[in-house]
């Protein structure tokens, strides 16, 4: 069985065997190359740069006014006068000359019956018209809470 023939025939095999062996290694290391290439992080990587980008561009780039929140809060800064201010634009007209019967800031005596129903009363009397006087003063764009504060101002004005 042991025969130099059959040997050296084994070593050629085992020698084919192994070289198949090194052969296929070298083949799946540059197919897993290939491969890898071709399933590369460059989507990936081109998804990333955008969010980086977008990240970091300049805050004046993004729309903020279109932002609800944002928007809210700039008309609520914008708009919120004072008391003093709102009744010297809107409600002085008729509140200081007496105009269509209007109790007169400063005028204690013209309050006395008014200040009895509760500011409560005359803050939505103010708010939503009463008699004469229109609604919010005729300026539908002032807050109630900025008829309030003119409220105030007037009473604070005719004590
Ligand atoms: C167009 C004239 C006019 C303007 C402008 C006006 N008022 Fe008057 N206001 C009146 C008249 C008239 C009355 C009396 C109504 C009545 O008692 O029938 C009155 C009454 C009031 C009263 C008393 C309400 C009550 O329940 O007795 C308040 C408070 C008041 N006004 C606040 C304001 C404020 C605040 C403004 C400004 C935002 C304003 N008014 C602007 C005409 C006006």
């Amino acid at each position: 069985m042991s025969s130099p023939t059959s040997d050296k025939d084994f070593y050629k095999i085992f020698g084919y065997i192994t070289l198949g062996i090194v052969i296929l290694a070298i083949l799946i290391a540059i197919l897993s190359k290939v491969f890898a290439s071709s399933v590369s992080n460059d989507a990936y990587d081109d998804v990333k740069q955008t969010a980086t980008e977008e990240r970091l561009a300049s805050p004046e780039k993004i729309n903020l006014a279109s932002n609800p929140t944002f928007k809210s809060e700039v008309i609520e800064v914008a708009s919120s006068k004072s008391g003093k201010d709102v009744y010297n634009s809107v409600c002085m007209s008729c509140h200081m000359s007496g105009a269509a019967g209007a109790p007169i800031t400063g005028k204690v005596d013209q309050w006395t019956v008014r200040l009895a129903k509760g500011n409560d009363t005359l803050y939505s009397n103010a708010i939503n018209g009463i008699g004469v006087m229109p609604a919010k003063g005729g300026l539908m764009s002032l807050s109630d809470e900025e008829v309030k504060l003119a409220v105030d101002y007037m009473l604070e004005e005719s004590k």
